[in-house]
């Protein structure tokens, strides 16, 4: 019965990261998933998630199916930390929000929802993205195609190329965009870049489909949504997918929504039908226990507070370490590749080592990165970065002799 079953080659960030677990080195580092770890090189539950859930486990409840559309406190909390409490949108009923099993789960739901009512868009993602989004929309039933976004020669933003290959996609394609901390190269869009690029979303009748899985890991939880808020302010449907995997530190609670921007609140509400019946028709309701946490947290003044505090530290750290491992390298790798480790946003920097070149580190020094170069910087501490940074070195010194 099932001997055509081919082989699963494996996902280049989850299988990596199993092989990982296995590597017997004591002294090897895991730079490759995107997860923060504190200094010590463990993963954190935070204060105020540890706080929320001593409040819910004090309050014996009952584990009914949720909704559908899921724990309803969850979806206007996603709201208001999303598009903000004052969001005219909001306001007037016009966001249609889904809980979901994390990122992952909204950009499932969004492509199933996509594929039924707009049947002929392709979707286009950013050269490079996240390995998952052509994956999930393939899946899907959708031709997927890029459109420019990085430069390896400056570490930067392809913005000309990638606002005139926009310009050019027909009317009603899918424009898959990360709101920040970009995945994997850490490059963002500014202010000014990301209003004239909402032009050209307006101008050629495109779909934009936000994910925002990095929320606070960049220029703060409100700066972090600008994209999003200004399509709100300029009318422009569209459709965002958010995590609380990372800024939660709650990974495998699954945290996620999707919510679609609507020109009324009468739409709104037969958009929520149809993403609900994409949630049955996948896995029927989300979990309950990670959306009661967050909700609780977002909702409760002290826990909220505790929260931003908590994760505002975390970026510090992430700067901090951002600046240990460019010092560490310079003078050991060429000035065109150590601008980046500070210049970059979030948890990721994009080093330019090729597939080879992480191959090596990988097998001879123990120091785990993604072949496409990409380097977590959220998982580097005062114990692996100088050995981290030692093999990057020789590494390129082999490379350049
Ligand atoms: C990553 O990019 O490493 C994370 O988002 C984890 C994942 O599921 O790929």
């Amino acid at each position: 019965m099932f001997e055509h079953i081919d082989a699963y080659p494996g996902d280049p960030i989850l299988s990596l990261n199993e092989d990982f677990a296995k590597d017997p080195r004591a002294d090897k580092v895991n730079l490759s998933i995107g997860i923060y770890y504190d200094d010590e090189g463990r993963l954190p539950v935070m204060r105020a998630v540890r706080d929320a859930e001593a409040q819910l486990l004090a309050e014996p409840a009952a584990k009914p199916y949720l909704p559908m559309a899921g724990f309803a406190a969850y979806r206007d909390a996603v709201q208001s930390l999303v598009f903000g409490d004052d969001s005219p949108a909001r306001i007037e009923g016009r966001i249609a929000t889904v809980q979901t099993l994390g990122g992952s789960g909204a950009l499932k739901v969004g492509a199933d929802f996509i594929k039924r009512y707009f049947p002929a868009s392709h979707v286009w993602v950013s050269d490079p993205t996240w390995d998952n989004h052509r994956f999930i929309f393939e899946r899907a039933g959708f031709t997927v195609g890029t459109y420019p976004y990085y430069d390896e020669a400056s570490g930067g933003l392809k913005f000309d190329a990638m606002l005139s290959a926009i310009r050019d996609l027909p009317a009603k394609s899918v424009v898959l965009l990360h709101a920040c901390c970009h995945n994997p190269t850490g490059v963002d869009l500014n202010d000014a870049q990301w209003a004239m690029l909402i032009d050209a979303i307006k101008a050629r009748d495109l779909l934009p489909f936000i994910d925002m899985a990095y929320q606070g890991f960049g220029a703060g939880l409100d700066a972090d949504a600008f994209a999003i808020r200004e399509l709100v302010r300029r009318n422009v449907p569209a459709l965002i997918a958010n995590s609380f995997s990372k800024n939660f530190s709650l990974y495998g609670e699954r945290c996620g929504a999707l919510s679609v921007i609507c020109e009324s609140a009468e739409i709104a509400a037969r958009v929520l039908g149809q993403l609900t019946s994409a949630v049955r028709a996948n896995y029927s309701n989300p979990p309950t226990h990670g959306a009661r946490i967050v909700a609780r947290v977002l909702t409760t003044p002290a826990l909220r507070q505790s929260w931003q505090e908590e994760l505002a530290s975390m970026c510090t750290r992430i700067a901090r370490m951002r600046s240990a491992i460019h010092a560490r390298l310079s003078g050991n790798v060429p000035d065109a590749m150590l601008a980046r480790y500070v210049e970059q946003r979030g948890m990721f920097t994009y080093t330019g080592l090729s597939a080879a070149q992480v191959d090596v580190l990988r097998e001879r020094h123990g120091v785990y990165l993604i072949r496409s170069g990409r380097m977590c910087v959220a998982a580097l501490n005062e114990r692996n970065v100088d050995a981290t940074a030692r093999a990057i070195g020789e590494v390129l010194s082999k490379a350049i002799a």
